[in-house]
């Protein structure tokens, strides 16, 4: 136990899937980690677990055992369930701490928390790092995927370990880094999840398309996204999702996807970024879409129901050669919903003046995490480009959309025809077409509200506010007289 002699590099509290794995990567590269769990069981099987990793591990059966084994500055992840397990661990840990130790949330915490926490802290002399871990539990093993948000100087201390224990992309870049502060890396983070749902959402309805409008079986879907995998497409998302589809249920010899009920859980991460999209002023409608599917989806007794009044969408009539439209047609999609979701960082950035530096973000998402992907290194370099307000019109992503929104159009408007659900897709291709249009219908929203409310509007051929003279001498529309 010669590597015991010394204090543990650094500490670890809650050894749940994320937080062991962690763990284990922490100390497989070399740094010795003292770990602690509420449920003191868990430790002693971890310890069993890890093997020869265990000589690098410092079990601590209270917290206090757990600040005494670290050396100071002390630094030390939490990776606990976030809401209120963080504010209670926060509470009970910072008075055994001294000045210059620093608290890592590494869950998944709403930014707004992350905030508040640093606000609270300060005077303390402890600072807290509030850190996005993607990647799930392979990626917390064998590298995941960071996003840190806090105190830069505070971030030093974890910073050695933190870029070693990264996710590398093929360039051998660590997908680690510092964000800004407060809740920077949170914020990130929960954008990073809005888009995982879109992602998610948009193949899951290509899925569809294929399973309801062409008819094929689970294996022969596979076949398509394992294809698709070799292309524009290439993601962890499109590759795992052959897997799954290929997967067989040992106890019924059917496909997995067949016996898995059609009921998508969620815990909040997907909701909070589309908050945060309509908060600030910048619309994530693939990712709001996403959101509300999953909902949808769990409202399976209701949705039996209206099959039976409407009938069921069965694809009947879908054009075949839509089929040829679907790889360009996910991806349009998928650019739409990732412009979205820098919209809304770049939002966030200006609104709590944090400076987010998008390239890099696009950077740590190429490994390590769970949307990573070859087109994240086409995003990082667009915004590494000049200034783009949206990276629909960054040039290179302009190219992509001219060639692949067609597609999209087509494979929406065939879905539609069909009776076949694609709510992500046709919003992302609603939001582009939006974004394109230099003369929208907004003139006839302002022509209302002057009307109901007298709330104003700019004239197109003169400068200042101006109210309409809405055709006083006609008859009053009288509610209900049309009749639909
Ligand atoms: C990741 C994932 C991970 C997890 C979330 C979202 O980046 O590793 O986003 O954080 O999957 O819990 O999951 P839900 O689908 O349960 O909201």
């Amino acid at each position: 136990m010669a590597a015991m002699a010394k204090k543990a590099d650094i500490g670890l509290f809650g050894l749940g899937v994320m937080g062991s794995n962690l763990a284990l990567n922490i100390a497989e590269n070399g740094f010795s980690i003292a770990v602690y769990n509420r449920e003191l069981g868990r430790i002693d099987d971890f310890l069993r677990d890890s093997g020869p990793l265990a000589g690098r591990i410092l079990p601590a059966r209270s917290l206090e055992e757990l600040v005494a084994a670290i050396e100071p500055p002390r630094a030390i992840i939490l990776m606990i369930p976030a809401g209120k397990p963080v504010d209670m661990q926060i509470a009970a840990l910072t008075p055994l701490l001294a000045q210059g130790d620093v608290i890592v949330d590494g869950g998944n915490s709403d930014f707004r928390d992350t905030v508040r926490r640093v606000e609270s802290l300060k005077g303390t002399g402890v600072t807290l790092i509030g850190m996005g871990v993607s990647g799930g539990e392979e990626g917390a093993r064998r590298g995941p995927s960071m996003m840190a948000g806090g105190d830069l100087q505070a971030f030093a201390r974890i910073e050695p370990v933190v870029m070693k224990i990264a996710a590398k992309a093929r360039d051998g870049e660590p997908c680690a880094a510092w964000l800004g502060p407060d809740g920077a890396g949170h914020f990130v983070k929960t954008i990073h999840n809005g888009i995982e749902y879109a992602d998610m959402q948009m193949i899951a309805e290509i899925y569809g398309v294929l399973r309801d409008g062409a008819g094929l079986e689970p294996a022969q879907i596979a076949g398509h996204f394992a294809r698709w995998n070799e292309g524009p497409l290439e993601s962890y998302l499109v590759e795992i999702t052959a897997k799954v589809l290929k997967a067989v249920d040992a106890d019924t010899g059917k496909p997995m996807v067949d016996i898995i009920q059609d009921r998508a859980g969620q815990k909040g991460t997907g909701v909070w970024s589309a908050i945060e999209a309509q908060r600030l002023g910048r619309p994530a409608s693939g990712i709001e879409a996403a959101v509300g599917a999953r909902v949808l989806s769990s409202l399976k007794a209701e949705r039996i129901e209206a099959a039976k009044l409407f009938g069921e969408p069965r694809g009947a009539g879908l054009a075949p050669e839509i089929l040829d439209d679907l790889e360009r047609a996910l991806f349009a999609g998928k650019v739409v919903a990732y412009a979205q979701g820098f919209s809304v960082m770049q939002a966030a950035s200006d609104a709590f003046g944090w400076n987010l530096p998008l390239p890099t973000i696009a950077k740590i998402w190429r490994a390590g995490c769970i949307i990573r992907s070859r087109f994240l290194g086409d995003i990082a370099d667009a915004f590494a480009g000049d200034p783009v307000p949206n990276l629909l019109v960054a040039p290179a992503f302009a190219t992509l959309m001219r060639e692949a929104h067609p597609a999209l159009r087509r494979v929406v408007a065939a879905a539609s025809l069909a009776e076949l659900p694609v709510p992500a897709l046709s919003a992302a291709l609603g939001y582009f077409d939006t974004y394109r249009q230099s003369r929208g219908t907004a003139d006839l929203i302002q022509g209302q509200r002057d009307f109901f409310g007298a709330h104003g509007f700019e004239r197109i051929d003169r400068e200042g506010p101006h109210h309409g003279k809405w055709g006083i001498d006609e008859q009053p529309v009288t509610p209900g007289s049309t009749t639909y």
